[in-house]
Formats: structure tokens, sequence, C-alpha cells
């Protein structure tokens, strides 16, 4: 029996990636169902390669466009707010959350009250509603299978079993591309440096996530709600090469870590294949050749973005949605040449400082947590006061 997967966000990179070792793999994964926000012509080969039931599209001039040239009179189109859940009602066994910030929210949340295990890319969606998503899938009995690599790695070496055990969470960064830069030298960098990332290939935000480390801030933010572990115990180093994904330390001395070349093919074929393995054609770590391995503490004064979402978890309550809000407007503004470089996180913590907090204890309550923040954030960029 084939497995059958929806993936939503199947236009970006970690889209494209998945679909990629469904490529390899015919005999063991069939397309139920793909998404798409404006990339109408990715989508049109997508549909044409893995025959999906259905699809949607969210930017409705790409919905136009894709139903104009879409040939494949079997397939459902979707647009609209809600057709996640029209996705959903078809016959799925593992959803691939992989749409970028908190839009891809209610894919998740709907998923995993049907039950579903999702193969989660989507960091925002925890970032935002942290302990809701996690209870609604324990509630509902459905598996989040992390694909942060970082994560992804800790959930291979995690035995849950010994969880009391485990002294220490280490997420590994690679520094993105400014590691070697002073922070005098960024002020005047463009959108179109920090996208270039020296090891991973990523969709524009979380390259710029990155480059600031609010992406590394996000996965701890991730770890702290996936492994239920506190943020005092969840540390996090700079490793250029991006070899060793994290580690778990254990209470006598044990550390187990996953290593392999920086290919994100890596953790999606694991949780699509989970409990079992599927051979991948990535390129294969040599450790004769890479020599040597480099280690740092992060910098939070260069990097304050991470500083932001260790006090986030300190505050608790709405200050991780607060944060993660205000950062993918700050983001957006920075590759619209809005705000300069150094000035995201500036935003981010103008935000945090002029935000009340509030009890987060329903989905409804992070919407209008992160509408509210959104409309802060995008005022103080307005008025130029951070
Ligand atoms: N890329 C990586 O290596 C990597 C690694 C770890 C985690 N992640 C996480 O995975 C997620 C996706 O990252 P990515 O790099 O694949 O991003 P990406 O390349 O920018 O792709 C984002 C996907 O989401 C869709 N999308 C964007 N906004 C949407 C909206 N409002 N409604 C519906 N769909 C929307 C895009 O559609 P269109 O392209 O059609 O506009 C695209 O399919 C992020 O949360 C990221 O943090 C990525």
């Amino acid at each position: 029996m084939k497995k059958k997967i929806t993936i939503f966000g199947s236009t970006g990179s970690i889209g494209e990636s998945t679909l990629d070792i469904i490529r390899q793999n015919p005999d063991k994964y069939e397309i139920i169902g793909l998404t798409a926000n404006t990339n109408y012509k990715k989508l049109l080969e997508q549909v044409e390669h893995f025959n999906p039931k259905v699809v949607s599209i969210n930017d409705n001039n790409a919905y136009i466009k894709f139903t104009d040239l879409n040939n494949n009179k079997k397939l459902r189109v979707l647009n609209g707010k809600n057709c996640h859940k029209e996705i959903l009602d078809l016959n799925t066994d593992l959803v691939v959350a992989a749409i970028t910030g908190s839009a891809g929210l209610m894919p998740v949340v709907s998923a995993l009250e049907k039950g579903l295990s999702i193969a989660l890319a989507n960091k925002e969606s925890l970032v935002c509603s942290g302990s809701l998503v996690t209870s609604i899938a324990k509630k509902n009995n459905a598996k989040i299978l992390p694909v942060d690599s970082e994560h992804n790695a800790i959930y291979q070496v995690l035995d849950s079993k010994n969880k009391s055990k485990i002294s220490r969470l280490i997420l590994t960064a690679s520094g993105g591309p400014f590691f070697n830069k002073d922070i005098k030298e960024l002020d005047d960098i463009l959108p179109e440096e920090a996208i270039k990332h020296p090891n991973w290939s990523m969709g524009k935000k979380i390259s710029i996530d990155s480059a600031t480390m609010m992406n590394k801030g996000l996965e701890l933010i991730e770890a702290y709600y996936l492994f239920d572990i506190s943020h005092k115990n969840i540390d996090v180093i700079i490793h250029p090469e991006s070899i060793i994904h994290s580690c778990v330390e254990y209470m006598d001395g044990s550390m187990l870590s996953q290593m392999g070349t920086p290919d994100m093919r890596t953790p999606i074929s694991y949780t699509l294949a989970y409990p079992e393995r599927i051979k991948t054609n990535v390129k294969r770590l040599d450790l004769c050749e890479i020599k040597q391995l480099n280690f740092f503490k992060p910098d939070l004064k260069k990097y304050p973005s991470l500083r932001l979402a260790y006090e986030a978890l300190e505050i608790g309550k709405s200050a991780p949605t607060i944060l993660n809000a205000a950062n993918e407007v700050a983001v957006e503004s920075f590759l619209n040449q809005g705000i300069k470089f150094l000035s995201i996180s500036k935003v981010v913590e103008k935000t945090l400082n002029k935000a009340s907090f509030c009890n987060v204890n329903s989905i409804k309550d992070v919407i209008e947590i992160d509408k509210e923040s959104r409309k802060l954030t995008l005022d103080i960029i307005k008025h130029g006061s951070y």
C-alpha cells in the first residue's frame, strides 16, 4: 500500500525537496493534495507529474491563471480561506506542513484535529501557538514529526523512555552568511546578500531569519514546545559546517547527535518513511574529507534576535506569538527595502516592549494576538520609532 501524502506549500523549497524524494520512490508514495500561494506555474508542473486529486491556490490571480491553463479535468481546484479543510477530507496518511509563516497555522491545526500525522516544517505554527498545538496533537493521538534538521536530529536520538535523564539539548546553528562579518558591516546589507545562505538552499523568509539568527530563536521556541524541555536547558552553538545537526546530552555525560551533509532531503525522508527508513540519493558524509568541525558561542550583541527568543520564553504567555508576528512583518519590510537589516531585531524588540502580554487559551486567541501584533509592528515601522 502506498502512503498517501498531502503537501501544504508544495511550491516552496521544502515542498520541492519533499516531491523530489517522492519522485525517487514512486512505489511508496501517492500524492493526494498539493497547495500553493502564488506560483501557479510550478503547481501546474507538479500536477502533471504527480497527478494529485486536489490542489488549492491561495492567491486569487494565481488561482484564475491556474484554472485557465489546467487541462486535468478530474482535478479539484480550490481557492478560499477554509479550503485546507476540504483537502483534509480526502484520505491522507501524512500531511507535510511546508507553508512559511503563521499562514501555515490553520492547516496544521486542522490536520492534528483529524488525528493525522504531520511532518512539520512550518516552525512558526508551533512558535505562535505553542502548547496549544502540541496539546491538540496529544488529544487526537496525532504525531508531529519535525522536519527542521535540528529538531529532526534530536527526535532521532532522543530516548523518550529516559526523558528525565536528559540534561541538555544543544541546537547547532550555521551562523548564517554574516558569521565572519563584524556587526559594523551589517547595516547596509541588501536583501539579495542576506538570502544567500552558505550551506542551505531555502526560501527567502527563513534565509533572512538565518542571517539574523532569529531562525535559531524560533527553533529554540519550537524545541521548547516539541520536546517539553525548559529553555534554560537548551543551548545554541554555532557550527559553521552544518554537519552535526543538534545534540542531546544525558545525565551520565553521553552526548548523542545526528550528522549528515546539509541537505533537507535527509530529515524530510525520515519523516516520510517514519517509522521505517528509505534510500535517498543525498550526498554521503565523508568525515576524512571534512577533517575538521568547528564550534563557537553565539555573540548575542551581534545576534540580538536570539536573545529576544530566550526572553520571550522567559516572559511566556503571548510573548512568543508577538515575537513571531513582529518578526514576520519586519522581515517582509526588510525584503521590500522598508527597513535596514539591523533594524529587524530592533523592530521586534520595540514591539515586545510596547505590547502587553496575555494568556493564550485558544487558536482564536492566537489569531487575534497575531493580528494585533502585526498592526503594532507596522505602526512602529511607519513611524520609525525603533
Ligand atoms: N527551506 C528549508 O530548508 C527549511 C528548513 C527548515 C524549516 N523550514 C521551514 O519550512 C517552512 C517553509 O520554508 P521554505 O523555505 O520551503 O519556504 P518557501 O520556499 O518560501 O515556500 C513557502 C511555501 O508556502 C507557500 N505560501 C507562502 N505564503 C502562503 C500563504 N499566505 N498561504 C498559503 N501558502 C503560502 C508558498 O507558495 P508560493 O511559492 O506558491 O507562493 C510556498 O509553497 C518555513 O516555516 C521554514 O521555516 C524550511
